[in-house]
């Protein structure tokens, strides 16, 4: 079993996967607008165990998530959301989920800084139940009454994510142990402090004018209109 991130090759077999597995589905420009936008957080799971016979058959996708960031959180506060998540019946019970869930929970603080990951889950969905809660630990945040388009209540349920920061302080901790103990035993790094002014070009840094800062509106602060091309009109000859 393989777990790679989603490709827009991927999207038609895992809206095969999603359209197996769960009521709520999605148009292929949706899928397209994760996997372009946040490609850090979705994930495929894919059945190894019987290899393509042709380069042209399609890989044997057996399960995927799809996430992405809170594009305007409310709160303020950057977050991840899960927005689709599904095994087929043939691969459950395997660690599949768990392992596409803490993939993209990962992506969400090493590569945007989320603090906390959200998702709706059907108040009848006893296996996503036991997955969030028990396994991955998340909490029930609220209700939301007829959530679903059937009339089912979904729970909004989040999860903190300070333990992946954790990890990846203590991560970054050891690379730079490591780091100097390299330094040490190459004789690399030691002597930093004197290695001499700058010369040349960087040298004249202070020299040169300072460049200013400026804030620049850009994506959304723009508005669609400002960017959309404007044809300009000939100014009538009088
Ligand atoms: C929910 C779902 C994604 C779980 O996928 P999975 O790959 O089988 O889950 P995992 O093997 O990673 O399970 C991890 C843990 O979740 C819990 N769990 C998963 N399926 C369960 C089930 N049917 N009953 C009880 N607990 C279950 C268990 O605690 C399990 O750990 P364990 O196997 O060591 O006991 C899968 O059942 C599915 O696709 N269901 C239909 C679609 C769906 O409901 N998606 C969620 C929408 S919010």
């Amino acid at each position: 079993m393989d777990i790679v991130m989603l490709h827009p090759s991927h999207i038609p077999h895992v809206q095969t996967c999603n359209i197996t597995n769960l009521p709520e589905n999605y148009f292929a420009k949706y899928y397209l607008y994760h996997a372009l936008t946040w490609p850090q957080l979705s994930y495929v799971a894919i059945d190894l165990s019987k290899p393509p016979k042709s380069p042209h058959d399609p890989p044997k996708i057996v399960g995927y998530v799809l996430a992405k960031m809170e594009e305007e959180p409310l709160d303020g506060i950057p977050h991840g959301h899960i927005t689709s998540l599904s095994v087929m019946r043939t691969h459950r019970r395997l660690g599949l989920a768990e392992k596409l869930m803490r993939q993209s929970q990962k992506a969400m603080v090493e590569t945007f800084g989320a603090k906390y990951v959200s998702l709706h889950v059907r108040v009848s969905n006893k296996a996503a139940l036991r997955l969030y809660k028990d396994t991955l630990q998340f909490e029930v945040e609220k209700v939301e009454s007829k959530y679903y388009a059937d009339g089912e209540d979904a729970y909004s349920m989040k999860q903190n994510l300070d333990f992946i920061w954790d990890g990846v302080k203590k991560e970054e901790a050891l690379y730079k142990k490591d780091d100097k103990k390299g330094d040490a035993e190459t004789g690399e790094g030691a002597g930093d402090e004197d290695e001499g002014d700058p010369v040349g070009d960087e040298g004249q840094e202070d020299k040169k004018p300072k460049e200013v800062m400026r804030k620049v509106k850009i994506g959304r602060a723009l508005g669609v209109s400002d960017l959309v091309e404007k044809v300009e009109q000939p100014k009538a000859s009088s």
